[in-house]
């Protein structure tokens, strides 16, 4: 199976307002993955027996972030996860740094994207779930983008999805 995949940034759209402009400050990753792990853990209705791991470079440990936007982020990416995941699988949050840039993995053994689907799925209102609004990857890709970074994805259907996140840092410098 070939995976489907997508580095293509998407037009803008006024369906989602601009998000306030970032608020770097020096954010421990550890901090910030153990409490989306926390966070998630707490809804054992989405988790149910999902494993949740971290996976944090050892060397990286605090980059320039908008803490609340970034939150946000990968927590729309990993509510997508555990919701693919049907209560059984394994979710990965993996961040490492590569020269100066930071990046971001959000990654589940769920069912997949299909690659037809890949170039839809930033776009606001696409949504494939009952009653969703499918607004959540389109704000995500509007908070990273704020921060100067970029999203994409990589699926390989029924085996596994990642959501890649990389920030520069003086996309996002300290003030
Ligand atoms: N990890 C994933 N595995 C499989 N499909 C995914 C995953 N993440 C996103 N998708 C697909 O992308 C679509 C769009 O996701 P998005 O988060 O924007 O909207 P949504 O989850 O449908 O609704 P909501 O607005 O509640 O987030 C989903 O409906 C789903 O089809
Ligand atoms: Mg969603």
């Amino acid at each position: 199976m070939r995976p489907s995949d997508s580095n293509a940034s998407f037009p803008n759209s006024s369906a989602t307002p601009k998000p306030r402009s970032p608020r770097p400050a020096d954010v421990r990753l550890d901090t910030l993955l153990e409490e989306l792990r926390t966070l998630l853990t707490t809804d054992q209705q989405l988790v149910r027996n999902v494993t949740v791991k971290l996976a944090i470079d050892p060397d990286l440990t605090v980059w320039p972030l908008d803490y609340d936007q970034t939150k946000e982020s990968l927590l729309n990416l990993c509510i997508n996860a555990l919701q693919s995941l049907d209560g059984a699988g394994v979710l990965t949050l993996e961040a490492k740094a590569r020269g100066e840039t930071i990046e971001l993995f959000v990654r589940d053994n769920g069912p997949g994207i299909p690659m037809e689907e890949i170039p839809h799925i930033f776009k606001p209102f696409y949504s494939r779930k009952p009653g969703g609004s499918g607004l959540g990857l389109a704000i995500t890709r509007q908070l990273i983008e704020s921060q100067g970074g970029r999203i994409s994805v990589t699926s390989i259907p029924r085996l596994t999805t990642t959501f890649k996140i990389s920030i520069p840092r003086t996309g996002c410098s300290v003030v």
